[in-house]
């Protein structure tokens, strides 16, 4: 059978209240919210537990994976700006197995004022979003990870000064070419700056999302195959965890050849990097595998601050989403 239109009761929602890819959204409305992530992070910094945007208002979370960091920071932010977030796991949801997504889609528009998903497969949260109407979130999923690369962003600006420029700015990505690095490559562009994926042979980002950052025109990419070239002069070396959605099977080939191959972010590479490198990691790590405990433990490690930037830089997706 055909699949029927789109939501058939309450408002349209205009497309822009869905967050599902960085390059959505123009330059100018990613520093929006960068700034307005900032402007509430400092509100809940200082303790003041008066701004309550979300008070009322519901949000149903889908995990298709387990996640703690997606989870507790969408769950605690939108608690403290006075909402309240329902936890759907595996056990709780039968999406794309026996309710199709569509179904459960227009059923939780019903009851909450916001949905967000950490699924596997990409056409999952854009068939979510297509049946919603209310705005979905994209938690992750196999092709990308908006959220995260907001939370980077503001770290980014809150540590080395500023997020564009492609001579100032250089960010270079060490592992293989998976979903982060297709969300740096969307920001990439709509937002100048210097971006590199180090990555072995075979394991390339997509490349239909290379080209479209590079016929972008605003930011310089580079695809290389030597970690030890790619790092020098780098603002930030960035690592994640090898095949993160769930490939057992490579995963341990991978952690093999990664020992093998001198992949791994160690102290040898964040020299050639210089001293003025930012260590970042999406989390979580696995120590002794793609970064040393050492790399990781040192004072330009920036993947705490990074982690906690998660929160307040869905809070500002969140208010832009529900229009707040
Ligand atoms: N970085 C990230 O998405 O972490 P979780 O898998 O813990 O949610």
């Amino acid at each position: 059978t055909s699949s029927p239109p789109a939501p058939a009761f309450g408002k349209e929602k205009p497309q822009w209240n869905d967050f599902l890819h960085i390059d959505d959204f123009d330059k100018a409305t990613i520093m929006k919210m960068l700034d307005r992530a900032a402007e509430v992070k400092a509100l809940l910094k200082s303790g003041e537990r008066v701004y309550l945007p979300f008070k009322g208002k519901t949000m149903a979370m889908i995990f298709a994976k387990p996640s703690m960091r997606t989870r507790v920071s969408f769950e605690t932010g939108f608690f403290l700006l006075g909402g309240h977030a329902i936890y759907l796991g595996p056990d709780d949801i039968q999406m794309g197995k026996r309710e199709e997504t569509r179904d459960v889609a227009r059923v939780l528009s019903r009851y909450n004022d916001v949905i967000m998903a950490r699924v596997f497969a990409h056409q999952d949260i854009l068939d979510l979003a297509k049946y919603s109407s209310v705005p979905v979130i994209n938690g992750l999923t196999d092709y990308n990870h908006p959220c995260q690369i907001m939370a980077d962003a503001l770290t980014m600006i809150e540590h080395v000064g500023q997020l564009e420029g492609t001579k100032k700015l250089q960010v270079v990505y060490v592992g293989d070419g998976n979903n982060i690095v297709h969300s740096w490559l969307l920001l990439a562009s709509v937002v100048p700056f210097h971006f590199v994926c180090a990555c072995p042979k075979g394991f390339e980002p997509d490349q239909k999302t290379v080209e479209k950052a590079r016929r972008a025109g605003i930011s310089k990419i580079e695809i290389t195959n030597d970690p030890k070239e790619a790092v020098r002069g780098a603002d930030v070396v960035y690592s994640d965890v090898w095949a993160s959605m769930g490939q057992k099977e490579l995963h341990f080939e991978l952690n093999l050849s990664l020992i093998d191959s001198n992949w791994q972010v160690d102290e040898q590479l964040m020299k050639l990097a210089g001293p003025r490198a930012y260590f970042m990691h999406c989390l979580p790590a696995e120590r002794g595998v793609e970064v040393t405990d050492a790399v990781i433990e040192a004072p330009n490690s920036i993947v705490f601050a990074q982690a906690e930037n998660r929160m307040h830089a869905q809070n500002a997706i969140m208010l832009h989403a529900l229009g707040l």
